[in-house]
């Protein structure tokens, strides 16, 4: 029995993000066409100066792959005290017509890729067409992905970006003027940030109000993506009212992502929740209809994104003769 093992820099070269945004858009419709399994994740917390170490699972019936995703996170004293990284990310995959493990790759890389196609994927579905401006509240990694993945499928003239951290800000100017060569403006505040935005992009760490309603434009379009666990939060809960509200998985979201404050705050009920993107995407709720409607995007991620993302990767790998061959079980 073959197992194929994929290092980072392999699985790096892999993949494009045009690809992705396909294998996100895959991973929505089979998780809106009763194809998956997805249990809730598990996670182990360490005493600190440790961190916590996720397990993500999901089993997706319309390619027979079961995949397992571990990713680490919080480790300050990783890279001085024992040279590894401060967080790691490892992928497993099983052929679920016999459960072998036929594929173990760095996981490194999938999340920030597929949660950039993930804002990507909305973007198509819900933002105004003659959208040019982006808005970006927090500069990290998930903000470049965004960027990286959002100009594979409109025009961006212009970012207005804006950190708590002005260091972070300056540099995230510099890198993606760089990179992408988009002019990006330094916001002297999230208000004049946010007023700018046709696309609205949210990726930071807060665990409070960073983004007022009063100064979101009608027809604006909102990517939340930096509320994936309880505790965090970066939209004033009245942002929802009367928005069009979009999840990527309605019992994830309302537990743990940006819906739960304005269900909370009794703002919204589930049932004002319009869909989750894989049913926009399978043509069974509409999309955005008016140019004035906010739109709302609420990602918290899904383990379904990175079991068609890894296993595109692992098939891509397959063809090209890339990686190397190890037997668990000799033959
Ligand atoms: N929805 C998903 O699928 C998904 C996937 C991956 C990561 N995330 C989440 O996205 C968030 C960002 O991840 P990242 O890897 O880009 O992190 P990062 O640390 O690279 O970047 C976070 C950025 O936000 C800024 N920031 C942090 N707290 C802030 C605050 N209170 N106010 C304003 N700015 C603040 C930081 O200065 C930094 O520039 C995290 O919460 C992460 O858990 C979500």
């Amino acid at each position: 029995m073959k197992t194929l093992l994929l290092n980072k820099e392999e699985v790096g070269s892999l993949i494009s993000m045009k690809e992705v945004i396909g294998t996100v858009e895959e991973a929505y419709k089979a998780f809106n066409s009763d194809q998956v399994i997805q249990p809730a994740y598990t996670c182990i917390r360490l005493p600190a100066p440790r961190g916590e170490i996720d397990f993500k699972l999901g089993y997706n019936k319309a390619n027979e792959i079961i995949s397992m995703k571990a990713s680490s996170g919080g480790f300050p004293d990783n890279p001085t005290e024992h040279g590894v990284p401060s967080g790691m990310g490892t992928i497993l995959l099983f052929d679920a017509r016999t459960c072998a493990l036929i594929c173990v790759m760095d996981g490194s890389l999938i999340t920030g890729l597929r949660t950039g196609a993930a804002g990507a994927v909305s973007v198509k579905a819900l933002a105004r067409k003659n959208a040019r401006t982006i808005t970006s509240i927090g500069t990290g990694n998930q903000a470049r992905m965004q960027i990286r993945a959002i100009r594979e499928v409109m025009t961006i003239d212009t970012i207005h970006a804006w950190d708590h951290h002005p260091q972070a800000l300056a540099q995230y100017k510099a890198d993606i003027e760089r990179e992408f060569g988009i002019p990006v403006v330094m916001a002297r505040s999230a208000r004049d940030a946010v007023k700018q935005a046709d696309i609205l992009v949210t990726t930071t760490r807060g665990k409070g109000s960073l983004v007022e309603a009063a100064w979101v434009r009608p027809g604006t379009h909102i990517v939340a993506i930096g509320t994936d666990t309880y505790g965090k939060q970066e939209l004033e809960p009245e942002v929802f009212r009367n928005a069009k509200i979009v999840v990527d998985s309605i019992p994830q979201c309302v537990e743990k992502g940006e819906t739960w404050h304005p269900l909370n705050k009794k703002i919204i009920s589930q049932d004002d929740i319009h869909a989750e993107i894989g049913e926009i995407l399978l043509g069974k709720k509409p999309g955005r209809e008016t140019d004035d409607e906010v739109t709302i995007f609420d990602s918290t991620g899904m383990a379904i994104q990175d079991n068609t993302t890894s296993y595109r990767i692992y098939r891509n790998a397959i063809a090209g003769g890339t990686g190397t061959s190890f037997e668990f079980i000799p033959s």
